[in-house]
């Protein structure tokens, strides 16, 4: 397997973990968010806005499909790609996927400290209700993943492990 999909809530350090890991494995790291704002020229919020969820999860599949042509590249998902459509079943056949199970604490803790537009989190409603609502939802698509961790930073250990499942998947 030449290919990491790495999956998570929004804060769960999708893409500082991303670009830890693709240095340590020497592939390259993609981060499927910043791809869709490029080769749309506008930012996710923008597109949320023009385009409606639904438009957006299209263009979202659009850019993870362009992936499973890559050779060695850690993908770092959006919180939601995984559950759109089959999204989560094809990223199994072209990669070994991994589930940033990040406490939610230390969810909110980031996304508190960051100050990034997420469309997806409204400012009228408690963070912590939101992350606790979608991480309902989301936690059994996520959890199909083959690699489950269940830190808040990547380790050494978790570097290693995911080595070695690379060449027997
Ligand atoms: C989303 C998460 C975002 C981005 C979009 C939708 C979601 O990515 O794709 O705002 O549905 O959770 P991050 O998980 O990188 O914040």
């Amino acid at each position: 397997m030449d290919k990491i999909y790495l999956i998570g809530l929004p804060g769960s350090g999708k893409s500082h973990t991303g670009s830890w890991l693709a240095k340590k494995l020497g592939w390259d790291f993609v981060d499927l968010d910043e791809q869709i704002e490029n080769s749309e020229n506008q930012t996710i919020s923008e597109l949320f806005k023009q385009l409606g969820e639904d438009g957006f999860r299209k263009l979202e599949q659009t850019a993870l499909k362009r992936t499973f042509a890559y050779k060695q590249c850690v993908v770092s998902c959006g919180g939601g790609t995984p559950v759109w459509d089959n999204n989560m079943e094809m990223m199994g056949r072209h990669g070994l996927t991994v589930y940033l199970n990040t406490e939610l604490q230390e969810i909110i803790r980031r996304l508190e400290a960051g100050n990034v537009n997420r469309p997806l989190i409204s400012d009228s409603i408690p963070l912590a209700v939101q992350i606790a609502e979608l991480n309902e939802k989301r936690r059994p698509i996520y959890s199909r993943a083959k690699v489950v961790w269940n830190k808040n930073e990547p380790t050494e250990h978790f570097f290693r492990s995911l080595d070695r499942l690379l060449t027997i998947y």
